[in-house]
């Protein structure tokens, strides 16, 4: 018996092998790689996907953050609050942005941030908060849309986990000032590479981002806007992405299906998932298995030993990775930092199958 993996990119692919090879080829012979009709075509459809009026095609979930804050008005020396659970990943598009991270807890049934726990630490510096959809569960963006409203800030959605959640006001990606994506191949829409978009419903902003992800020219060969790079998504990514589109709803109804499967399994004692409560529910979308253990460390060792895969998501806490030290050491986030120690992420993605989603449900029995 092998190993039940946490993900196998293979089998995604394996799945979709004519269609992709097929797409791969007519981008080899249309003589166009970056920005040309696949992409067109991709903003369009994924706009549509997402019901936000406009997409930008970028180079990454990491720029598409960076951009969206610029995008949206930051500037050097303003302040974004933000998760501190999330991987890093608006914190280090902040600081590339010259922007000051400011973290605010989370909640402690969710793991999100709410309105509650952000609303104590915007200061007059704020101009914008990021929420992350974290492990592919949306947050309540409404109470926080509000509180953005009444403080004069921007609000930027990390959907790089949530492509394809909808909550009750509307998907993922249609419910801030600006959205950010990933198309990493782990992402529940992936590349086969990197890529990312932003999406908004702004079309002025919208208009901001395609010059800043292009040298910051407002015409060909004219730098015009501060802040611009290259960051564009080029047309392989884009022409597999619009093969994979299509499919992304099946897929997330059955990472739904892991996820529940999961929480069935726990129930809601000591070890249980994060968000097994809403694992069937459509603003979840099982990007991460996450389940918490007060016993960490002798799950994972329990769960290797019965050739089940795990990893956690994150261990270190934003405020306490080694590049902010001694700008960070006042930092006091007990939800944030509790969790970082209790988490553990079990195998979940589309391909997983029945016998293999026993497996692991055999063994967390057996915890
Ligand atoms: C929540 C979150 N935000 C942002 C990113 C950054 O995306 P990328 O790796 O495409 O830069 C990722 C994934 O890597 C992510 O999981």
């Amino acid at each position: 018996m092998g190993e039940v993996p946490l993900n196998d990119l293979g089998r995604g692919v394996a799945a979709l092998a004519p269609a992709l090879r097929s797409a791969i080829d007519d981008v080899l012979t249309s003589g166009w790689y970056v920005l040309g009709p696949q992409h067109d075509a991709f903003e369009r459809e994924f706009a549509a996907a997402v019901g936000a009026g406009h997409c930008v095609g970028v180079g990454n979930g990491t720029d598409a953050l960076e951009l969206a804050l610029i995008g949206v008005g930051c500037r050097p020396g303003d302040e974004v609050v933000t998760a501190a659970n999330a991987g890093m990943y608006t914190t280090t598009a902040a600081l590339k942005a010259g922007l000051v991270p400011r973290f605010a807890d989370v909640d402690p049934a969710t793991l999100l941030l709410t309105a509650a726990t952000v609303e104590p630490v915007l200061t007059p510096s704020t101009r914008a908060v990021a929420v992350t959809h974290l492990y592919g569960r949306l947050a309540d963006v409404g109470p926080l849309r509000e509180l953005c409203r009444s403080a004069g800030v921007a609000l930027v959605e990390d959907c790089a986990q949530a492509a394809g959640a909808v909550g009750t006001d509307g998907p993922a990606g249609s419910l801030a000032d600006a959205a950010a994506f990933s198309f990493f191949p782990t992402k529940n829409l992936g590349a086969l590479g990197d890529g990312g978009a932003v999406t908004t419903g702004d079309a002025d902003l919208a208009a901001r981002l395609r010059s800043l992800r292009q040298y910051g020219w407002s015409a060909k060969y004219t730098a015009t806007l501060p802040h611009g790079r290259n960051s564009r998504l080029d047309e392989l990514q884009a022409a597999v992405l619009r093969v994979r589109l299509p499919h992304l709803a099946g897929w997330n109804a059955r990472r739904r299906e892991v996820v529940a499967r999961y929480a069935e399994v726990l129930g809601e004692g000591p070890r249980r998932m994060v968000h097994g409560r809403d694992a069937a529910s459509p603003a979840h979308v099982g990007h991460l298995a996450v389940m918490t253990t007060p016993h960490r460390d002798a799950d994972r060792a329990a769960l290797a030993a019965a050739g089940i895969r795990t990893d956690v998501h994150y261990p270190v806490p934003d405020h306490r990775q080694p590049v902010l030290a001694g700008t960070t050491g006042g930092v006091s986030l007990p939800v944030t930092e509790r969790a970082a120690g209790q988490v553990l992420t079990l195998p979940c993605f589309a391909e997983l199958t029945d016998a293999e989603v026993d497996r692991v449900c055999d063994a967390l029995r057996l915890l």
